[in-house]
């Protein structure tokens, strides 16, 4: 490794050219040391992957793949792309992937591209059962462009109905299903997705944007052996730079790679493609799998702590990063309760629960998420307390003040990004 001086971040001189950007770095910075962050989707990243992301690399224009750019210079940005689907490729087990698309929309938006027509039938999970906008919802692309059928929960269990997966598979023929969902606990069934598009001659698609780090340590099992396509986020339990990414088989991958680019995006973003190489590396040693298993046995004592509480866990609980949680016998509209929480120093967010009968803007519900509080260091018996200061929070407005030194206390015993980073 050369030893030249790197020009990387340098916040003392961006406080000193831009005080007023740098304020606001620095009181993110507080906010998270300060309180608890327990949104499902969030987690904080190494300071490697910072590194890569404040890097220079920026600043390279690099439209098309390794080896076969539109645009000169691109031999060392062409290394980072190649770690990086590599460790990918290693990481997930999968014949190729996509390290480019900008997020998971992006990812989604390229998958449908590369095998759908406009108008063609996609079957997806309802975005009021847990299912992502971007799954035919009305007011995202997906659910103008094309025909969509939407399978649930059942009410009584609240876990996938897979015969109604099946039933409407059957009557509408859909071109592409999709499995994979942004607010379900449980485990999804890869195999029986499998099953029933092989039955009607369709596409299987897994966004597991949110499991895909989980899947990573092999702490849940993974979707690459039953999709066509997998599409995924980098920045959620897998602890890598904000961004997406695409799996495939070997045989679509050429449909995929024009699906990205030049059909979905222009110039691929080549810091944050580096950050995503060095995210898949810490992910490839075997102390990620460890971190995917705190992850889950910290959301299940959360959500048994919080179920001790009178909390209802949807589906009774959890197998993965993340719980829903019905208030309906608090009294308290989702809403409320995370205002709340944000009045304690905990960050969560009100989550639609199935057959909820308030809208969205309000909900019956919270979605908990532990990554972020995994990585800061906490384990099962400190998530237990985080359980009793949720729920004191939301049942004793009155006592938000006493909550907050509660959340300070335990997050500056676990710091996040200590000052010595
Ligand atoms: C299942 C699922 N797919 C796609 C996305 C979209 O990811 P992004 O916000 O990076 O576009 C999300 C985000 O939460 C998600 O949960």
């Amino acid at each position: 490794m050369s030893t030249e001086p790197f020009y990387g971040p340098d916040f003392g001189r961006l406080r000193r050219e831009d005080p007023e950007v740098a304020q606001v770095l620095l009181d993110e910075l507080r906010r998270v040391r300060g309180g608890l962050q327990l949104i499902a989707s969030e987690n904080f990243t190494s300071p490697g992957v910072l590194a890569a992301l404040g890097s220079t690399l920026t600043n390279k224009y690099a439209e098309g793949y390794p080896g076969r750019r539109y645009y000169g210079g691109c031999e060392v940005v062409d290394r980072a792309e190649t770690l990086a689907i590599e460790r990918a490729r290693r990481l997930f087990g999968a014949d190729h992937a996509n390290v480019q698309p900008h997020s998971g929309a992006s990812a989604n938006l390229a998958a449908y591209a590369a095998l759908l027509q406009p108008g063609d039938t996609m079957l997806a999970m309802a975005l009021p059962h847990g299912g992502h906008l971007t799954h035919g919802s009305k007011v995202n692309f997906s659910g103008r462009w094309f025909d969509v059928v939407a399978y649930g929960v059942r009410r009584d269990t609240e876990l996938i109905d897979y015969d109604e997966v099946r039933d409407l598979a059957l009557r509408h023929r859909p071109k592409m299903i999709i499995c994979g969902a942004t607010a379900y606990p449980r485990l999804i069934d890869f195999a029986v997705f499998r099953g029933i598009a092989d039955e009607v001659g369709a596409w299987l698609l897994a966004d597991v944007a949110h499991t895909i780090g989980l899947m990573a340590g092999g702490v849940i099992p993974s979707a690459v052996p039953y999709a066509d396509v997998v599409t995924f986020t980098t920045h959620k339990a897998l602890r890598g730079p904000r961004g997406g990414g695409v799996l495939c088989t070997d045989e679509l991958a050429a449909k995929i790679d024009r699906a990205v680019f030049p059909f979905v995006q222009g110039g691929p973003l080549m810091h944050a493609i580096a950050a995503k190489a060095v995210a898949f590396g810490e992910a490839l040693r075997p102390d990620f799998a460890e971190y995917g298993r705190r992850v889950v046995d910290n959301a299940r004592s959360l959500t048994e702590g919080l179920a001790a509480e009178g909390m209802r866990p949807v589906s009774g609980g959890t197998d993965t990063h993340l719980a829903l949680v019905d208030l309906r016998s608090l009294n308290v509209t989702g809403a409320e309760a995370e205002r709340r929480c944000a009045d304690a120093g905990i960050t969560l967010n009100r989550n639609t629960i199935p057959y909820d009968p308030e809208p969205p803007t309000v909900t019956s519900g919270i979605r908990v998420g532990t990554p972020c509080v995994t990585t800061q260091g906490l384990g099962p018996v400190d998530l237990k307390e985080v359980a009793s200061m949720v729920a004191q929070a939301v049942r004793s407005p009155e006592t938000a003040g006493e909550v907050r030194k509660k959340v300070a206390a335990l997050s500056a015993a676990h710091q996040v990004y200590p000052s010595e980073f």
